[in-house]
């Protein structure tokens, strides 16, 4: 693991206690820490004890004349090589996202180059609440920002739900994952495209899908470490580089190589694919001749890809996707309980020039506890996102036992 110069910015949360805790892991691992305190965290903490424990004095106002003779503000912005603000109070992540400079940390933080992650702490309404999540939205969708967290489960003030911050000992793993990418030692499995259900030897059922989400996260996940395998229903698209890809049809040979797929090893199932619902129940030997005024299909269900890999005794963390055109959210959600996802991906398909067929997205990934959305983007660069959501979510749960 590389040591760093961390720069710790604790802001006004009841979890700043826990940053105490964190300073020493941080310090232990062989990092270099420096504290920045907001007005609010000191209510919480004194800077004393983040002082003894970081070996470093601790600053807490921007408009310090002494600190500031040599521009310290500046300094500690160069001097971080990350930036990391735990607990991120909703106030905090409300004005970073806003681009404010009106303390301390939020001045550092607009004049760093250093990536900066954000560990969100609150009560489970403050970051259910709207307001919060266009924030996060925003500065989810911010390059150099990353937010790590937050968690569920009980919280001080008696609730139940997410709000949590991650606890110093995941924030520390999570410093410490592997520098060669996210996704590095993982096996991902990816289906992407439609399927074809044929109806004669010339005529077949299929869809609009065109598989350009599914290649596109096969890429990231390349580029983030991952050893990927894509099963691929009939595209018009090239392979990444470095993927491996097993083409299919219909929505049973999808299940055939899917699961062939993962039986062969799989860390991780993301299931894009369209795969059709039914297919005809008798495909014609010949081709069907024009003869009726009318004609009817008697169509049967497919087997269903995601659910069986999801239902597995030994199954991957699994993620599904969801292309609806009314309602994305319940149904989404209810999908991803129905079929025992960890996390689904909704879109909504009936936005004109995003989804199916298209360059660009707009999604909200759901989990158990938690929602993420992003905005319409093209989809290179979403799946690049969605990979480091995925990978985040998928090392909570590992860490979480
Ligand atoms: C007892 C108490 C606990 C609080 N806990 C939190 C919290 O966990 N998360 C949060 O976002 N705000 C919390 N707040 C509200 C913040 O302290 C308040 O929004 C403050 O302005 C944050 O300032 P800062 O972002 O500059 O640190 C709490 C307030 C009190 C009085």
């Amino acid at each position: 693991m590389v040591q760093k110069r961390i720069l710790l910015g604790v802001t006004g949360g009841i979890a700043a206690y826990k940053s105490a805790e964190l300073v020493r892991l941080l310090r232990k691992a062989g990092h270099e820490v420096r504290v920045v305190m907001t007005g609010g965290a000191e209510a919480f903490v004194t800077p004393l004890t983040f002082q003894a424990l970081s070996g470093e004095p601790v600053r807490t106002s921007l408009l310090d004349p002494e600190a500031e003779a040599g521009m310290g503000h500046i300094e500690l912005a160069k001097w971080a090589e990350l930036v990391l603000v735990a607990p991120a109070s909703a106030d905090f992540l409300a004005r970073f996202a806003q681009g404010m400079a009106d303390d301390l940390l939020t001045t550092v933080c607009s004049a760093t180059e250093a990536p900066i992650v954000l560990a969100p702490a609150m009560n489970q309404a403050m970051w259910r609440n709207a307001r919060t999540q266009r924030n996060v939205a925003l500065l989810v969708d911010d390059p150099q920002v990353s937010l790590w967290g937050p968690d569920q489960g009980e919280q001080a003030c008696g609730d139940t739900g997410p709000g949590r911050m991650l606890e110093p000992q995941a924030l520390l793993a999570k410093l410490q994952a592997p520098v060669d990418g996210v996704l590095a030692g993982l096996r991902l499995v990816i289906t992407a495209g439609p399927t074809r259900e044929p109806i004669d030897p010339v005529r077949y059922i299929s869809n609009h899908s065109s598989g350009k989400m599914g290649y596109a996260l096969a890429a990231a996940a390349r580029a983030a470490g991952a050893e990927v395998t894509l099963v691929s229903g009939p595209v018009a698209l090239v392979a990444p580089d470095g993927v491996a890809v097993v083409p299919v049809v219909t929505a049973a040979d999808m299940l055939a190589g899917a699961s062939e797929a993962v039986d062969a090893g799989c860390d991780i199932f993301i299931a894009t694919a369209a795969v059709a619902d039914y297919r005809p129940d008798q495909c014609a030997d010949q081709k069907i001749k024009k003869s009726e005024s009318a004609m009817s299909l008697a169509l049967v269900r497919n087997p269903d890809t995601l659910a069986t890999i999801a239902r597995r005794e030994n199954a991957p963390f699994t993620v599904g996707f969801a292309a609806e055109t009314t309602d994305v959210a319940r149904y989404a959600r209810d999908k991803m309980q129905r079929k025992n996802l960890n996390m689904i991906v909704a879109n909504d398909v009936s936005r004109p020039g995003l989804g199916f067929n298209s360059d660009d997205n707009a999604v909200t990934v759901f989990w158990a506890g938690g929602e993420q959305p992003f905005e319409a983007q093209g989809k290179a660069e979403l799946a690049a996102k969605l990979v480091a959501l995925i990978a985040d979510r998928y090392c909570d749960r590992a860490s979480a036992g």
